[in-house]
């Protein structure tokens, strides 16, 4: 079966002290947790400091973003290498402010997970509509235009390890979160792509997270839906009992 998979989005957020501190405060806290994957991507400069304050815990280390090319002439951006010299075993791709604020395309998106995957990290890989588009009755046509572009090449084995995040864009930072009903049918959707792309037992193993305001009032109605197999944490994983009190929803 799936295993729910909860993990924090720190976005260009907190300070040194404040990332290493909230980390430690995780540390604790998850030691008391079983049966759920946890994670945590801190901003890149702070990934090194952060995994020193998590090491040998229950608690994964993950980056916000990749480049493609393993070294080289390409100023500002950080390897797979370089990430997994740093204890990284997961990196967020193609989430929604890289796709509209950075402008990053499928194709870039498509790259980076191949090279996550042979570098042996799990690509977590963001899809979702826009507001205008769930309400011109696109939201179907959008993700799958998404999954094609960015996932296309995958063997069925490495579909199986990666971990794709539904969030839709009206409902990241907005405290509108979707409702359990409007999640859950993306998210089958998602499995029903994935099976006619691959076959059942890829769409089984699967991890599909949903993130856009998921907070611990809302996590459990969220959580407890047949396909949504754990959540990616934007604001609510900048606090300690916000974040622990999402994961006690699983
Ligand atoms: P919020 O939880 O702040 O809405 O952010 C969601 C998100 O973008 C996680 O990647």
């Amino acid at each position: 079966m799936r295993r729910q998979f909860i993990a924090g989005n720190w976005k260009m957020n907190l300070d040194r002290a404040s990332a290493v501190a909230l980390a430690k405060g995780l540390v604790k806290e998850a030691k008391n947790v079983d049966g759920v994957d946890m994670a945590v991507c801190p901003p890149s400069v702070y990934i090194d400091a952060v995994g020193k304050a998590i090491a040998g815990s229950k608690i994964g280390l993950g980056a916000q973003n990749m480049y493609h090319e393993p070294k080289g002439a390409f100023t500002g951006e950080i390897s797979a290498g370089m990430l997994l010299d740093l204890g990284c075993k997961y990196v967020i791709l193609g989430h929604s402010e890289r796709r509209h604020v950075m402008g990053e395309t499928d194709g870039e998106i498509n790259q980076k997970v191949h090279v996550a995957l042979e570098a042996g990290m799990t690509p977590i890989v963001c899809v979702g509509e826009l507001l205008v588009e769930r309400e011109t009755g696109k939201t179907g046509e959008v993700i799958r235009h998404q999954f094609d572009g960015s996932l296309v090449g995958l063997s069925a084995e490495q579909m199986a390890k990666t971990v794709i995040a539904y969030e839709p864009v009206w409902a990241i930072g907005t405290g509108r979160v979707a409702t359990p009903q409007q999640a859950e049918e993306v998210h089958l959707d998602l499995r029903k792509i994935i099976e006619d792309c691959y076959n059942k037992e890829t769409a089984r193993a699967v991890r599909i997270q949903y993130g856009g305001s998921v907070k611990p009032d809302n996590a459990a109605d969220l959580l407890t839906q047949p396909n949504i197999d754990g959540a990616l944490v934007g604001g609510a994983s900048l606090k300690v009992d916000l974040f622990m009190g999402i994961i006690a929803g699983v």
